[in-house]
């Protein structure tokens, strides 16, 4: 694993503001490099103060909504309407309060037969949003979000199931963890993950803080997350100081300038 950038802020809503002001900041290089930005948001209770933040005027009106483009990490295998959808999280909380151009955000197709059938027809619609062969080498996200779960999983790749040995495809059907709510997913694969310019990590709370640091120190790849290593980019953690067991050490988020 490369070594990550780590920032440990005081408490949750510190992790949601740093959260909100990294986004902005990966946005404006990408906007000004590239010309647009490119997001893939995650499900999970902690991005969510982050993405209410994001949705508040004074931070709108910091970014370029018009030139972001939305894709989701991973998807649980629920109408998007359905509560524990992460797309309906992502619009409760952010998508429906800024102007971004709804085709710009792009909603994995839960309404089909399976998740399989999910899983790779999404694949086709992140290709052909960014005009790409889906059979090819992955989009090379601007910033991934993602989260740790207590097992150890990060988007919806679980400890010891078989989404971990995809090589080749972009999102696969991923079966339930151990961990609620126990509903098939669509998951992002370490191809894609690990294809990025900058993946986040957001851990808040007490319960995360035997996880986080079992990650953070493992060399032999148990965990899934211990596997998010971007062949050319960059991993950032953002952790509270209750995720961390220890104090705030880290009063602004490190450089990560070089993304373009
Ligand atoms: C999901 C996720 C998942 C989540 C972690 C952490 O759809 O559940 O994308 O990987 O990020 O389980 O979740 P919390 O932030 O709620 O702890």
């Amino acid at each position: 694993m490369i070594r990550p950038n780590i920032c440990v802020v005081k408490n949750s809503s510190d992790l949601a503001a740093a959260a909100a002001d990294a986004v902005i900041h990966a946005a404006k290089d990408a906007i000004q490099a590239r010309g647009r930005f490119s997001i893939a948001l995650s499900g999970g209770s902690t991005p969510e103060k982050a993405y209410e933040l994001l949705a508040q005027p004074p931070k709108i009106a910091q970014l370029d909504w018009s030139r972001v483009h939305i894709i989701f990490g991973d998807e649980r295998f629920v109408p998007l309407d359905d509560p524990r959808s992460n797309y309906g999280m992502a619009a409760r909380t952010l998508l429906g309060h800024v102007p971004i151009p709804p085709s710009q955000i792009l909603a994995v197709p839960t309404h089909l037969a399976s998740a399989n059938a999910a899983a790779r027809a999404y694949s086709h619609l992140v290709a052909g949003h960014f005009a790409m062969n889906p059979d090819g080498p992955p989009p090379r996200l601007d910033l991934i979000l993602l989260g740790l779960g207590d097992d150890g999983h990060t988007a919806s790749l679980f400890p010891g199931k078989s989404s971990l040995d995809e090589h080749r495809a972009w999102f696969i059907h991923s079966s339930p963890g151990v961990l609620p709510p126990p509903v098939d997913r669509i998951t992002a694969t370490f191809p894609l993950l690990n294809a990025c310019r900058l993946v986040i990590f957001l851990v808040a709370g007490e319960k995360k803080k035997d996880i986080a640091r079992a990650v953070l120190t493992d060399q032999s790849h148990k965990y899934p997350a211990a596997r998010i290593s971007p062949d050319d980019g960059k991993v950032l953690w953002l952790l509270d100081a209750a995720a961390n067991g220890a104090v705030n050490h880290c009063s602004e988020l490190p450089s990560l300038g070089g993304q373009a």
